[in-house]
């Protein structure tokens, strides 16, 4: 059933995986993820993490529902179609990629339709979206990279949510600056909290395949956070404490994750924390020299480095050599274990004439003839970085339908 399913993946999508062509080979999609040294292995075979932020897989803000499905007008909020989820997943398959990397997966606090709404109170309804999106990325052989908490105070929410369940009266809008922020990563009453909704996500059973998230390789690594800092801009101020703490919780209930040091930058007292797999950076635009200096920060640690976020534009000043330029550089350096782009969206299927837009002028749409030489050297990247697909780099863009093959769509629970 498995492999016929990813044989018809491959097929479907014009795609042979060598792996899954030898009938004794176990199914991939059951191996973790593992880290050794500075190299992320999968199968025994080196391993990269290439493919898109897609961030509202859990939970949406840019689409108005049909009539009657939930929808909460103050944040725009609602959850995707199974049929917007299923057609990211064969567009990042199209493309050669490997991973995603979804806030929404993992930071779902604050509002009625979020999974903690209020806390300690879970919404049953807002794991439905997410289930979903673990098991189709699991049938497209496709891993999750999953942060836990928002350095600021977006629609999903994040540590100003928790602030507040606390006691703390703070925003981001008033508060980015006030020291007492700092009490997220300090406070127990905080971060008592925080560990319960870890525990909340990772203990859930997916009603698609009867895995806890904790259980399933599909979410191969945890982040702390998106983007986390202290008072100040860029300032890394994340107790390494809190790191630890955070990274043994998260291991204790899903020893099979990796674990993502989420700092907004790679900050030297970090690497005090053994229970940190990979480091990582954000890069809007994206720089050769920022990147450079990263890698050199980390040169004595014997760990990878993602490049979770960067513009995929490229850089406005200079957009024709920027992104090949950069690409080149990760490609170049072994320890550099994937990048994902900021951001993909799709069609707003089941509207297939339309595609959802996003305001924050990095909004990449496959089959948009506007993006379409842009997508190319993007592909051309994880094609290169990806193994074991044997597509050609070169090809013109394969077309990718919408809604998704109804073959894959229709699929019955995976029995694992
Ligand atoms: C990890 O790497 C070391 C040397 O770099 C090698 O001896 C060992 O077999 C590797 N372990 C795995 C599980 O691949
Ligand atoms: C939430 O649960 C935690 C852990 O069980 C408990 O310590 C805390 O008091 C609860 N908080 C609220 C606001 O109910
Ligand atoms: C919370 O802080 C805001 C200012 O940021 C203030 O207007 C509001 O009254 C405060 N609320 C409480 C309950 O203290
Ligand atoms: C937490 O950090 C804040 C800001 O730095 C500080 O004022 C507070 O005393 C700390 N609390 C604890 C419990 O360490
Ligand atoms: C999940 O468990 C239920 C109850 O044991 C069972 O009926 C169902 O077939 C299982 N589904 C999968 C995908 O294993
Ligand atoms: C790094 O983190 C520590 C706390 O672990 C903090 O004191 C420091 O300000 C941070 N920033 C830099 C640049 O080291």
């Amino acid at each position: 059933m498995k492999q016929q399913l990813l044989a018809l993946v491959a097929l479907t999508l014009g795609l042979i995986n060598n792996g899954a062509a030898q009938s004794q080979s176990p199914d991939i999609r059951d191996l973790p993820v593992i880290r050794n040294g500075s190299l992320l292995l999968l199968n025994n075979k080196p391993w990269k993490a290439v493919g898109a932020n897609v961030y509202w897989l859990g939970l949406g803000e840019n689409v108005l529902p049909s009539p009657g499905e939930p929808y909460y007008p103050p944040f725009h909020a609602s959850y995707p179609t199974p049929g917007r989820t299923s057609q990211i997943m064969s567009v990042i398959t199209a493309m050669g990629g490997t991973t995603i990397r979804s806030h929404t997966l993992g930071v779902s606090v604050g509002n009625p339709l979020s999974l903690w709404p209020s806390p300690n109170q879970t919404n049953p309804d807002a794991f439905q979206p997410i289930d979903w999106a673990v098991y189709r990325a699991r049938v497209y052989g496709l891993r999750l990279m999953v942060p836990l908490v928002d350095n600021f105070d977006y629609y999903h929410g994040g540590k100003y949510t928790f602030l507040r369940w606390a006691g703390f009266n703070l925003s981001r809008s008033a508060d980015e600056r006030n020291p007492q922020v700092q009490e997220f990563y300090n406070n127990s009453k905080v971060v008592n909290l925080f560990k319960a909704y870890i525990e909340t996500l990772l203990t859930h059973q997916n009603a698609y395949t009867n895995l806890t998230y904790a259980e399933d390789p599909t979410i191969f690594a945890i982040e702390t956070g998106n983007e986390l800092c202290g008072p100040v801009w860029g300032d890394m101020d994340v107790p390494t404490e809190w790191v630890r703490d955070i990274g043994r919780f998260v291991k204790e209930l899903a020893p099979g994750k990796l674990f993502v040091d989420g700092t907004y930058g790679v900050n030297r007292t970090h690497f005090a924390a053994k229970e940190v797999d990979i480091f990582s950076n954000h890069y809007y635009p994206v720089s050769t020299a920022k990147l450079q200096r990263d890698l050199e920060t980390l040169a004595s640690v014997d760990k990878p480095y993602f490049a979770g976020e960067y513009g995929w534009l490229g850089n406005a000043a200079t957009a024709d050599a920027s992104l090949p330029a950069w690409y080149r550089q990760i490609e170049r350096d072994p320890k550099v274990m994937g990048d994902t782009f900021w951001s993909l969206f799709g069609h707003n299927v089941p509207e297939c004439n339309t595609f959802v837009e996003h305001n924050d002028g990095f909004t990449m749409q496959y089959g948009n003839p506007a993006h379409a030489a842009q997508i190319k050297i993007v592909r051309q990247h994880f094609v290169k970085m990806s193994q074991g697909l044997s597509i050609s780099a070169d090809a013109e863009l394969p077309p990718v339908a919408c809604p998704a093959p109804t073959s894959l769509t229709e699929v019955t629970p995976l029995n694992v």
